[in-house]
């Protein structure tokens, strides 16, 4: 039996990386004060159509739905935005003293896309949202977050690509215009864009397989079509990023691929080389309006996601190596029945005292177990022999210096502590 085409297995070795990615994403967003909110993994497919739109590639092709055994149509979460402003809407977090509501999550999301490397049917997304602020100094502050959370980890490689989507009206202007501009066209575009051209224009935009048709490159943009109101509010949030020394580049083409998007719209890519063919490390944008689609009051959001996998993809292909700790404290050896009792009842004392420590389960020779707690690269052994035992007298080696101390075996548990806090001398 194999795992599904596009899942994979996060082997020890690997979930190493996982974890202290994952801890210092946790550790940025305690920074910036954003707080955690676990979601369903399954919600009703209803949210997604209403939330990331059902003219997107999302809803129409990638979604996993299922009915249940009551009949209710389900869907394994594509992205972790809906979810996450329903259960703002459910949960009546707008009520909360403390706004805006600033949320972060970590967990899997399901797509039925064509796996390639950096694309899974399930991957892990780690996302930030805003709840309730509709100042530009927020939008800076999202991807301020997002660029010092990718710099922290060692990247370097990196472009932050932004756009205005401006507000509803800035947006009907535009489709006009695209519309106007695509329509004599119509018939070389592909299927999926003459639908587009009437559903929803701005997705032709974001097309794979018209992206070279020479229309394209003349089409509208959309920075030509804001109306004050929304030019001014990109301006801040540039002169914002400015502030921060953050850097950017205006892509007017970026459209992203929901469509609950308006004002600010953002990718961050990887230049490193050997990434691979898709360079977007991670994405987001503002979403005014979202709150109500979903049956909340009036609310402004923005946020962003990124994938563990392609930022693990990132680090690799970028040479940087993980700070992570591989050994273990204390590895105990013993030989003889006595000794055995003893180790199990150490080993035990160790554990609950803090100390990480491991022994055998194999019924090794004594030659096997330092063989072991060298694989396992422990700092100290402890050797329990039925003589050790005897004398009450257990040797405890460093195995950075070969240093060798004799002491009484209830005495161990407090000079590992020591040595281990950093008590040589
Ligand atoms: P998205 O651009 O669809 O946006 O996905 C965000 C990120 O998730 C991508 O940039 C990529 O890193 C990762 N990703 C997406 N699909 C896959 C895949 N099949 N395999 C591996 N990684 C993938 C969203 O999902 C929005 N909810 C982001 C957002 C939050 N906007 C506002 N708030």
């Amino acid at each position: 039996m194999r795992a599904p085409r596009g899942t994979q297995d996060i082997l020890p070795g690997t979930s190493e990386k996982w974890q202290f990615v994952e801890r210092k994403l946790m550790d940025i967003c305690h920074r910036y004060n954003y707080k955690e909110i676990r979601t369903p993994i399954f919600e009703h497919t209803e949210l997604f159509q209403r939330g990331v739109g059902d003219t997107t590639d999302i809803v129409q092709k990638e979604m996993y739905t299922f009915e249940d055994r009551g009949g209710r149509s389900i869907t394994l979460r594509p992205e972790g935005t809906a979810s996450t402003v329903r259960s703002f809407v459910q949960n009546k977090l707008f009520g909360l003293p403390n706004q805006p509501t600033k949320l972060f999550y970590i967990g899997p999301m399901f797509r039925y896309e064509r796996p390639q490397q950096g694309r899974l049917r399930q991957f892990v997304q780690f996302g930030i949202e805003a709840l309730g602020s509709n100042d530009p100094s927020i939008d800076a502050e999202v991807m301020g977050l997002a660029m010092n959370a990718y710099e922290e980890l060692g990247l370097k490689s990196l472009t932050l690509v932004m756009n205005s989507l401006g507000d509803k009206d800035s947006r009907e202007a535009h489709k006009q215009a695209l519309i106007d501009h695509f329509s004599p066209h119509r018939e070389e575009l592909c299927a999926d864009c003459q639908v587009r051209l009437e559903q929803n224009p701005l997705r032709v935009l974001d097309c794979k397989k018209d992206k070279d048709h020479p229309a394209m490159a003349d089409a509208p943009s959309i920075l030509d079509y804001l109306n004050d109101e929304s030019r001014s509010y990109f301006e801040k949030v540039k002169a914002h990023l400015d502030r921060m020394g953050i850097e950017y580049v205006i892509d007017p083409n970026l459209v992203r691929g929901l469509d609950y998007y308006n004002h600010t719209a953002f990718e961050i890519m990887s230049r490193a080389e050997g990434f691979g063919a898709i360079t977007t490390l991670s994405g987001g944008g503002r979403y005014n309006g979202l709150v109500e689609d979903i049956g909340g009051p009036e609310t402004s959001g923005i946020g962003f996601a990124l994938s563990i996998e392609r930022l693990l993809m990132a680090l690799e292909a970028e040479g940087v190596v993980l700070p992570i700790e591989e050994a273990l404290d204390c590895y105990i050896v013993s030989l003889g029945e006595k000794a055995e009792e003893a180790s199990v009842r150490l080993t035990h004392q160790l554990r609950q005292a803090g100390v990480q420590v491991d022994k055998d389960y194999l019924q090794r020779k004594m030659k096997g177990q330092f063989k072991s707690a060298d694989r396992l690269n422990a700092k100290y052994v402890v050797v329990l022999g039925d003589r050790e035992i005897e004398q009450n007298a257990v040797s405890v080696k460093d195995m950075e210096t070969g240093q060798q101390e004799e002491l009484p075996l209830e005495e161990v548990t407090e000079f590992l502590k020591k040595q281990l806090a950093g008590g040589k001398d």
